[in-house]
């Protein structure tokens, strides 16, 4: 089967799609430089899967040994899911940002091209949407993007940078997939998302609030217009994201896929959920109350983000299968039984 390189495997989204790649047949290369994951993940991965991921430790900014690794491995394609993601450090450290997401992602595609490998999928985001109006949703792909922060700047250049050079490339072929709000975890409670320091993300703040490690939710904001007050979000099980991973590659190796293009594909589920809906989920899937307590708006929220996802079911046969409910209760098996992570 063919072999797929996965930049950023070790991370939270990347060991599901990992995962995912393993017992869908193909074989998979984990390169990763370790700062925002642990290793464990990956040795985790190996024991639930058909086969062992090949693990590489290294950094994407690292051209001599991105040729060592293609060098060695005779890649079909690259997920590229390595890079920083957190908005509030790219606002104060947006240099950081413009390095690893930026000037990592262009070293990443001149070894693609040195080599020879001409399949890319890229981990995006809707942050590149910015802040469109709440009558632009449910979102296609053809809303205007307009990133608010270097966060989501980066990610919109390196779609741009994807695009240009899969353009131009012989035999070129990319995907460019734009995730909503990824949370949950693999159903087993193996692998997970483990934030290191303060989570800023809803799910993994409740979940370490339900273990008694945070003592209350903070809601931001109840004066939105939404039904409930609280601002609503497209959450995605991170399994259904891992296999639109699976789906992508699958239409690039296939007949369908066009040379010397990148279409642009949203992954979400179609349906929001309220900050107040989700305290409410997780309740149910703890079985036990959360504290929680209104507070301030956010800076830089808006009041709803929501995927139009119909290309994804069109282009690549996917759809979105969890529902909250399922997303709760398998973050909270993950976060029960790893209370810190893989530390
Ligand atoms: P994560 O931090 O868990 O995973 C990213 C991985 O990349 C980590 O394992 C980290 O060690 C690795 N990495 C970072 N810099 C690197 C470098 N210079 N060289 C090699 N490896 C490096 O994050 P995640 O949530 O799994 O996100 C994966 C991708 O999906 C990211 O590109 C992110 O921007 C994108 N994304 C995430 C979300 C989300 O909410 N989690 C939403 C939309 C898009
Ligand atoms: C969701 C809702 C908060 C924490 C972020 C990134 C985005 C993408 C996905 C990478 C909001 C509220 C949160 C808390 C709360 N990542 N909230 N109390 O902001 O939609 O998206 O992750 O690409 O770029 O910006 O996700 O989970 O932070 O917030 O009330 O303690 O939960 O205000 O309404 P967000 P989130």
């Amino acid at each position: 089967m063919p072999k797929i390189l996965a930049t950023g495997g070790a991370g939270f989204i990347g060991s599901h799609v990992v995962l995912e790649l393993l017992n869908s047949g193909y074989e998979v290369v984990v390169f990763d430089n370790l700062s925002n994951s642990s290793v464990k993940s990956i040795e985790r991965v190996g024991r639930m899967s058909n086969g062992a991921p090949v693990f590489i430790e290294g950094d994407i900014r690292d051209g001599a040994a991105l040729d060592a690794l293609f060098e060695a491995h005779d890649i079909a394609a690259v997920i590229h899911l390595a890079g920083l993601k957190a908005v509030g450090e790219s606002v104060s450290h947006p240099e950081r940002y413009y390095d690893v997401n930026v000037a990592g992602s262009t070293c990443l595609f001149n070894a693609m091209l040195r080599h020879g490998v001409k399949h890319g999928v890229f981990s995006s985001s809707a942050t590149v949407y910015g802040e469109p109006a709440p009558e632009t949703m449910p979102m296609d792909e053809h809303v205007p993007t307009g990133p608010v922060n270097p966060y989501g700047k980066t990610k919109l250049m390196v779609e741009q940078i994807l695009t240009d050079i899969t353009s131009v490339g012989p035999g070129w072929r990319s995907l460019v997939l734009r995730y909503f709000n990824p949370v949950g975890a693999h159903t087993s409670g193996q692998i997970g998302e483990d934030p290191l320091g303060f989570p800023d993300n809803l799910f993994p703040f409740i979940a370490q609030v339900a273990t008694g490690r945070r003592k209350i939710l903070n809601i931001f904001g109840d004066d939105y217009d939404t039904p409930d007050g609280t601002a609503i979000r497209d959450y995605i099980h991170v399994m259904d994201l891992a296999r639109g991973h699976v789906k992508a590659i699958d239409y690039l190796l296939g007949s369908k896929a066009v040379d010397n293009e990148t279409p642009v594909v949203n992954l979400g589920t179609g349906h929001g959920a309220s900050v107040k809906d989700v305290h409410a989920a997780w309740e149910a899937a703890c079985g036990f109350k959360i504290a929680a307590q209104v507070a301030p708006r956010r800076a830089g929220d808006v009041t709803i983000y929501c995927a139009d996802a119909t290309k994804a079911k069109e282009m690549l046969g996917w759809e979105a299968e969890f529902d909250l409910a399922k997303m709760c209760e398998d973050h909270w098996r993950w976060q029960a039984a790893n209370p810190e992570g893989y530390r």
